[in-house]
């Protein structure tokens, strides 16, 4: 029981990657709040996972919702252990088509919604707490066709982790970042701008430059999330930890 009675809010904690984090803290004794936008997901979430979880609907790019989620974690459960900033969307375009509108959403949420999901649970992380921003694990190191503004925020969010941390050093609170490589979950099924038949193609293309040659799991990404909320991540800081296969380091041969 690594998080025992510990209390831990996830932000996109019904689907995918989040849902599988949902999963191993509430196995791990933890006390879980979730935050996402589809209100049927949220309550399949609380029904599966079990009693004593909160599910708060809301959209990360509005402040609102967030002050919500913070206030109504609060009155249940009072100070946050470990925040895991997780909501996110993949969408892809080429710059000549790239539209203002794409542009914002993508920053919107990655980005802006990662910075003030912080930011707004600020008053309520106890000293020493651990928070968990989720990257992507070769978004801010490889040029891909189509992921600009995907990967610049994915980016802006790697750094984040560093001058966070330094920020919040006098509290004892670790910023770090999960950096997913190619997973299997909704999002890859989900409208990421690009047709079926082009977003498979892509998807494979990037399956043939993993090393191990398979897509990761939720539970592979939740089981990193794990490590970097408990105690086994103490001398963890700014840092980034990156479960892709190999992906993002070594040459697929
Ligand atoms: N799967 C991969 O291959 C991969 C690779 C690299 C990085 N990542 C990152 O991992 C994170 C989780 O992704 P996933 O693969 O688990 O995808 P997913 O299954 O699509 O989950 C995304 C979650 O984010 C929530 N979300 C999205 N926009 C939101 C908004 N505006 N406000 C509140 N919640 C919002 C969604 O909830 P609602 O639908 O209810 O809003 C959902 O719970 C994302 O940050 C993603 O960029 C994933």
């Amino acid at each position: 029981m690594k998080l025992k009675d510990k209390v831990a809010v996830i932000t996109g904690g019904n689907s995918g990657i989040g849902l599988a984090t949902v999963e191993i803290f509430k196995e791990n004794g933890a006390k879980v709040v979730i935050f996402g936008r589809n209100r049927e997901s949220l309550d399949k979430a609380v029904r599966e996972v079990g009693n004593g979880m909160l599910a708060v609907q809301g959209d990360v790019r509005n402040l609102k919702d967030l002050d919500r989620l913070f206030k109504q974690t609060a009155e249940r459960f009072e100070m946050i252990d470990v925040l895991v900033a997780n909501a996110g969307i993949a969408k892809f375009a080429t710059l000549a088509e790239f539209t203002e509108e794409l542009f914002d959403e993508i920053c919107d949420i990655n980005f802006k919604g990662a910075f003030f999901t912080v930011q707004k649970a600020l008053p309520y992380l106890r000293d020493g707490a651990s928070v968990i921003l989720v990257g992507a694990a070769d978004a801010d190191k490889l040029g891909r066709p189509l992921t600009s503004i995907y990967s610049a925020t994915k980016a802006a969010v790697r750094s984040l982790a560093r001058t966070l941390s330094a920020e919040l050093l006098p509290r004892k609170i670790r910023v770090n970042v999960l950096s997913p490589g190619l997973t299997q979950t909704p999002i890859l099924t989900r409208d990421i701008g690009l047709s079926a038949d082009v977003r498979d193609k892509i998807a494979q293309a990037i399956i043939e430059s993993v090393p191990l040659r398979r897509l990761g799991t939720p539970e592979e990404m939740a089981k990193a999330m794990l490590f970097l909320a408990s105690e086994d991540s103490t001398f963890f800081l700014g840092t980034e930890i990156a479960p892709d296969g190999g992906l993002a380091q070594i040459s697929p041969g």
